[in-house]
């Protein structure tokens, strides 16, 4: 643990960086030749513009004509892709655009201002400009803002920006509507997988699950062919709902080895599947790979907001989906355990609910 006191090397702002008018990026957020978003040899750019993920209309869940075929979109959707947009999700479109706006707000603050709340990787809240603490590693171009707000011994209004004024006011209720939305997903997805309607969520806790958000800034990158936003990985937790930009894209979607750039809707949420759901599902749904590629003329901003189980309660298959054909494939495991491993190596593609498998 001692590891995770301190950073391995002295932090740099990438928004600083972006915004002394260097025309070449540090080494240090150089990727190598493979990992890099274009000239991917994985990427048949006439696919990649044709396809995408699903868009689904959450108000058919409300509506008995509807219902039965909104669970199947929804159902087709976590198998086949583990990632889709959400409308009519209930949550207010003036609070989405407003809780953005004030993020943006908060990252064009002086970096003096910004730099008082500067994270540290004990527990990640706070300013921060890495995601692992590897010496020497090749770094994304962003900085987060990442805070909690559930379990509520977790949540703590010192660790959250002061400013812009009244912010806290809007992510709190960001948080609360988030929450809502999360609980009767995680219904829907129970249903789906054949089980009680309340089995995912009890497995996560109860109500004692955990809800974070991290804000990304992607700030514009002189040489965008060269650098990621944040590397391929898939997201850790049960669940995430993430707010994307509304003025440039930049999320793609790992899908049989191609990379699919999402295209937001309006007032949308992209939904995916965390790995802790995987375990839960015993595969039956999958959490994607996913990362970010940045923009030579705009800067980016995404909330990405994860819905976790309580983070000391063993998370394994569950028993309903455990058959002789297909027994458990992966051993119990605590969130706080499973989260080590990126706090420590930052993002890693998949290799980790991989190296998960029970030896068959
Ligand atoms: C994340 C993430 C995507 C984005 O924060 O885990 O995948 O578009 N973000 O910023
Ligand atoms: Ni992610």
């Amino acid at each position: 643990m001692n590891k995770l006191h301190e950073w391995p090397e002295p932090i740099v702002r990438v928004q600083s960086l972006s915004e002394s008018g260097i025309c070449s990026i540090p080494d240090r957020y150089i990727k190598p030749a493979t990992m890099r978003a274009l000239n991917d040899p994985c990427i048949d750019e006439e696919e990649d513009e044709h396809v995408s993920i699903p868009i689904i209309d959450m108000s058919g869940l409300d509506d008995d004509a509807r219902r039965a075929t909104t669970l199947i979109q929804i159902s087709i959707a976590c198998r086949e892709w583990g990632f889709f947009q959400i409308v009519n999700h209930g949550v207010s479109p003036e609070l989405m655009d407003r809780t953005r706006e004030t993020w943006r707000d908060f990252f064009h603050l002086p970096m003096e201002i910004k730099q008082d709340y500067a994270n540290t990787p004990k527990t990640y809240e706070g300013y921060g400009s890495r995601l692992g603490v590897q010496k020497g590693a090749i770094l994304d171009w962003s900085d987060y803002y990442f805070l909690h707000f559930l379990p509520l011994c977790l949540k703590d209004y010192n660790k959250w920006p002061a400013l812009p004024s009244r912010c806290r006011e809007v992510f709190d209720e960001y948080g609360k509507q988030l929450v809502e939305l999360s609980g009767r997903l995680m219904k829907v997805l129970s249903i789906n997988l054949g089980l009680p309607e309340d089995h995912l969520q009890n497995a996560f806790g109860g109500d004692n699950i955990g809800a974070c958000l991290r804000v990304n800034f992607y700030p514009k990158c002189p040489q965008p062919e060269l650098a990621l936003g944040l590397s391929p990985h898939s997201d850790p937790g049960g669940l995430t709902l993430l707010l994307p930009d509304d003025n440039v894209a930049g999320l793609q979607v790992r899908k049989a080895n191609k990379w699919i750039t999402v295209q937001p809707a309006k007032h949308a949420f992209v939904f995916n599947i965390g790995d802790q759901i995987q375990v839960l599902s015993n595969a039956i749904y999958k959490s994607v790979e996913h990362r970010v590629i940045v923009n030579q003329s705009k800067e980016r901003l995404s909330l990405a907001f994860f819905y976790n189980p309580k983070s000391d309660i063993l998370i394994s298959p569950a028993k309903e989906l455990q058959t002789p054909e297909r027994p458990a494939l992966y051993q119990p495991m605590t969130f706080d355990e499973y989260r080590l491993f990126i706090r420590l190596k930052g993002p890693q593609g998949k290799s980790q609910v991989e190296s998960l498998k029970s030896p068959r």
